[in-house]
């Protein structure tokens, strides 16, 4: 089976930092010892409100990381216009809504074709890999494709309330489904290290974007700790 590749969301050592101002704790340190740990790829999520990552951060990422950076973001000119400047390796686009405390829902590839197009051709045009965090949909994976974003995430929110009921179903539909029709099929949201092995298992899935869990987690064991112990139930579901 294909190696699984784990992306660190470090979104929430900035959330920490920003609770008080200031420097502390820096999420770019936090990126740093996450490739140390094992990660394969930092993601970070620059929201339209900033309310945790800021442009000084993707800033001194893209100038740091020695891993590849997937920017999360939402399908604005002002977002793509960053990305096109910091160029990170990808790019994912979410859903983003003001009220909503973290990413509650995939983005509709299939209603909104006519808004995203233009965004992701003009990430694709510059080289980004794009990727659309969407549910678990067949209607959804056809219609990304129909944008020509190569990758997609698949959103596991409902999965992890819920695991190991139909949504793991609709997610091993939607991974195969997914690679079949061309598609590179990455995961994430809401996996912790009770409900990641069943989701690591799904061979099509080559992506796991982690990050809310690992970072509370730090608090106990350490985040390199937590790091590693992730990595090796990944690696277990998949031998
Ligand atoms: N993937 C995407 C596209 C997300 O928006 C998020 C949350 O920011 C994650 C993965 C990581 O989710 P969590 O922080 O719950 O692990």
């Amino acid at each position: 089976m294909t190696k699984l590749r784990l992306g660190v969301n470090i979104d929430h050592v900035a959330t920490v930092r920003n609770a008080r101002g200031g420097d502390n704790p820096d999420p770019v340190r936090a990126a740093i010892l996450a490739a140390q740990a094992g990660a394969d790829g930092i993601t970070a999520h620059l929201r339209e409100d900033r309310r945790h990552i800021s442009d000084d951060d993707i800033d001194r990422l893209t100038r740091a990381l020695t891993i590849p950076l997937n920017l999360e973001m939402a399908a604005t000119d002002e977002m793509a216009a960053i990305a096109r400047r910091a160029k990170p390796h990808a790019a994912c686009i979410v859903p983003e809504k003001r009220e909503e405390r973290t990413t509650e829902g995939g983005i509709d590839a299939a209603g909104q074709h006519n808004r995203l197009a233009p965004i992701v051709g003009a990430l694709v045009k510059a080289n980004i890999r794009v990727s659309m965090f969407i549910e678990a949909d067949r209607r959804q994976l056809d219609a990304s494709k129909a944008l020509g974003a190569p990758v997609v995430e698949l959103h596991t929110g409902a999965y992890a309330h819920n695991p190991q009921g139909a949504e793991l179903d609709r997610l091993r539909d939607a991974a195969a489904y997914g690679h079949r029709i061309g598609l590179e099929v990455h995961a994430g949201h809401g996996l912790t290290f009770d409900n990641v092995k069943p989701v690591a298992a799904i061979p099509e899935i080559r992506e796991l974007n982690i990050g809310h869990f690992l970072v509370g987690e730090a608090v106990f064991i350490g985040l390199e700790a937590s790091i590693r112990r992730m990595r090796a139930l990944m690696d277990e579901a998949r031998t």
